[in-house]
């Protein structure tokens, strides 16, 4: 059995010009499918995978999410006098048990690889899981809980992937795949955003990681790849034979919510799932087809 992962890293300070002005002033984490902003549906992920340390990698002008993730006393007791007991309800749940939640800043916008690198003293000798809030999954089982599932048995690292045309590799991690075993592809190579072209698969990397604490020395040489950011992925790359190492093609649909048209089709993906909702945005959706 490998040993349980308890700690997970959210990366939260990405600039979010794709959704400017919306993220001026509010983080792009913040902003809501529905009605829930996408960093509380990574937490929730997390949560119900066995997560128990939520370890946040921040930047300037993110505080809303700490502040998403703590009291709000006058809210609250506006709530309570009025009477309205569900959506004190709600409030509450957002509440971590205290000291489970950390938070690092990443000084410098410099990538995801930086980003995690940031989180390296909150993490000692356990595997850690990575979870980017950008990409939401609709499941039956969360994808986070049915790797971390998989990875108890098999231990090493592991990669959620997923196909997509191969038109669109530039935009994500690739990997080049060894034998597979029903939901497992063995990871033999890796590469950050390669050409249509050049790309090994259409098997991409979607944000979802389990990984060794090895991985901060393999991240500590800072050394810029694609884009001239610090690679998550380029770290990957070099832990390649230090153990198993699989990428796990997840049972779910996932959103690009860092995409305008991604986090639009995830809003009506979700509000189709809520019987509250479903029926009159299903009547409403006659009009624009
Ligand atoms: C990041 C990773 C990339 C991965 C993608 C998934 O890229 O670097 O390997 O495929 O997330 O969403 P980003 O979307 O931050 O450019």
């Amino acid at each position: 059995m490998a040993t349980r992962v308890r700690k997970a890293i959210f990366p939260v300070g990405g600039l979010g010009t794709r959704f400017l002005p919306a993220t001026k002033s509010m983080p792009k984490e913040m902003l809501p499918v529905v009605d829930k902003p996408l960093i509380q549906y990574a937490v929730e992920e997390a949560r119900a995978a066995g997560i128990e340390e939520f370890i946040f990698v921040t930047g300037r002008g993110k505080s809303a999410i700490e502040d998403h993730f703590d009291h709000s006393y006058e809210l609250a007791a506006t709530l309570s006098a009025r009477g309205k007991i569900a959506e004190l309800q709600l409030v509450r749940d957002t509440l971590p048990t205290p000291g489970q939640v950390a938070y690092t800043r990443q000084q410098e916008p410099l990538g995801l690889g930086h980003a995690v690198w940031c989180a390296r003293n909150m993490v000692v000798d356990e595997p850690i899981a990575i979870l980017l809030a950008d990409d939401l999954i609709l499941s039956d089982t969360p994808c986070l809980k049915q790797m971390i599932d998989a990875h108890a048995q098999l231990g090493g690292n592991m990669i959620a992937v997923m196909d997509v045309p191969r038109a669109q590799t530039a935009s994500y991690g690739v990997i080049t795949p060894g034998r597979r075993d029903g939901r497992l592809i063995e990871v033999k190579g890796l590469v950050e955003k390669p050409r249509p072209e050049d790309a090994p698969s259409i098997h991409a990397v979607i944000g979802r990681y389990i990984l060794q604490p090895q991985v901060f020395e393999h991240l500590s040489g800072l050394e810029r790849g694609a884009g001239n950011e610090v690679q998550l992925t380029d770290a990957l790359a070099r832990m390649i034979g230090d153990g198993p190492f699989y990428g796990y093609d997840f049972e779910g649909r996932r959103f690009d919510c860092g995409t305008r048209v991604g986090f639009l089709e995830a809003n009506l993906a979700f509000a189709l799932r809520r019987p509250d909702m479903r029926d009159r945005v299903k009547d409403f959706l006659k009009n624009y087809t």
